[in-house]
């Protein structure tokens, strides 16, 4: 299935009664869809990385809870509860640091336990899973109205911003967070241009956040990550804007790799670095970030291209996909709920406690 240029991209469908995932290790040269019939294609799925972005990895395992509990209730119509809880487990341990993922999986515990036994469940968690969707979509919006806003606010000299990762409908349940802001702030002439990181290793920047801008026509420039000093160093850049995996109550963000050094250069260049990400990215269980936990992949990622060994056989390889970014370098924290500028415990406390914007 092709997607046409005007139509919008969306990475995660439900269509004929099953889940529906955009291969986003074969984009942008094929458009293929894959289809999961079980657990264990959901799973797969985004341990390998066909769908990925906080947000989307906690909509898929929503989506794969409601496939586990339909094989769960074929195979055993009574203890089908029982059975399920391994599954949840497994889509727990699919991959460890976007705490979306385990939002995600909460928020289906707490539809189970309230299961109304005169109707079907399935159809019951897939009411939910489809709501996790939903409401993450019309949060990328209003964060996209909020981030623009607080983009506009500031006068800047230059209109180019840098982006990192791939944070836009692909990573999200559509429009996208840091990318959210991004069009928004575009189409009301607050930025003419985007530099995308190409995003090293897995070239999130290259592959999928250069394809989503140029499909929105959107100015896009494509830099090696090593490029943004430059960049800055030349005046070029009023704003650094990415999203986010987890962020602690004291406001660190944990983050594509590479996010931290963004922050630094910017702190050291006067460029202002902004933060965008749903309430659901939050663990308020840590208080900072170093007890976030940091997936590291295998050294294929890094020693070859599209199977293309480039490094000497058996070199040895460090592989951490995120980092974590202190809030002191962090200008501000936009959610759904609201903008924190200046993170601190108190600030982002005050923020989720307030009621809903939309
Ligand atoms: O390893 P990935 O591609 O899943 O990492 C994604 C990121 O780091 C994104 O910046 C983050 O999830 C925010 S996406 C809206």
């Amino acid at each position: 299935m092709a997607l046409d240029q005007n139509q919008s991209v969306s990475a995660i469908e439900w269509r004929d009664d099953t889940l529906w995932l955009l291969d986003q290790r074969l984009l942008p040269l094929e458009e293929r869809w894959l289809e999961h019939p079980d657990l264990e294609t959901v799973v797969d799925s985004i341990r390998n990385m066909v769908v990925r972005g906080a947000p989307a990895i906690g909509i898929t395992a929503a989506y794969g809870v409601v496939i586990a509990a339909r094989c769960r209730r074929q195979r055993d119509a009574d203890n089908w509860q029982r059975a399920l809880a391994e599954d949840l487990a497994a889509l727990a341990a699919s991959r460890p640091t976007a705490v979306n993922l385990f939002w995600a999986l909460d928020q289906m515990r707490t539809a189970l336990k309230g299961l109304d036994p005169t109707q079907d469940p399935v159809v019951q968690l897939l009411r939910e899973a489809k709501k996790i969707h939903r409401q993450d979509l019309a949060a990328n919006h209003t964060m996209g109205r909020l981030g623009s806003a607080l983009l506009g606010s500031h006068n800047a000299p230059a209109k180019g911003v840098i982006t990192h990762c791939n944070t836009g409908s692909l990573a999200t349940g559509g429009y996208g967070t840091a990318l959210g802001v991004i069009r928004s702030a575009w189409q009301q002439g607050l930025i003419d241009r985007v530099f995308a990181d190409e995003t090293r290793p897995w070239w999130q920047g290259s592959r999928l956040t250069a394809w989503e801008l140029m499909r929105d026509r959107i100015p896009v420039t494509l830099i090696a990550d090593s490029v943004a000093a430059t960049l800055m160093q030349q005046g070029r850049i009023s704003w650094v804007i990415v999203g986010a995996d987890r962020i602690t109550a004291n406001g660190d963000v944990a983050n594509k790799i590479g996010t931290y050094n963004l922050a630094v250069l910017a702190k050291h260049h006067g460029v202002r670095f902004m933060v965008v990400a749903p309430t659901t990215t939050f663990d308020l269980a840590l208080s900072n970030g170093q007890d976030i936990p940091i997936e590291e992949r295998g050294p294929e990622e890094v020693v070859a291209v599209r199977g293309q060994r480039l490094a000497p056989e058996n070199v040895e390889v460090y592989n951490p996909v995120f980092d974590i970014t202190p809030a002191q370098l962090i200008d501000a924290i936009v959610t759904e709920k609201g903008v924190v500028e200046q993170p601190s415990t108190a600030a982002i406390a005050r923020l989720l406690e307030a009621p809903h914007l939309h």
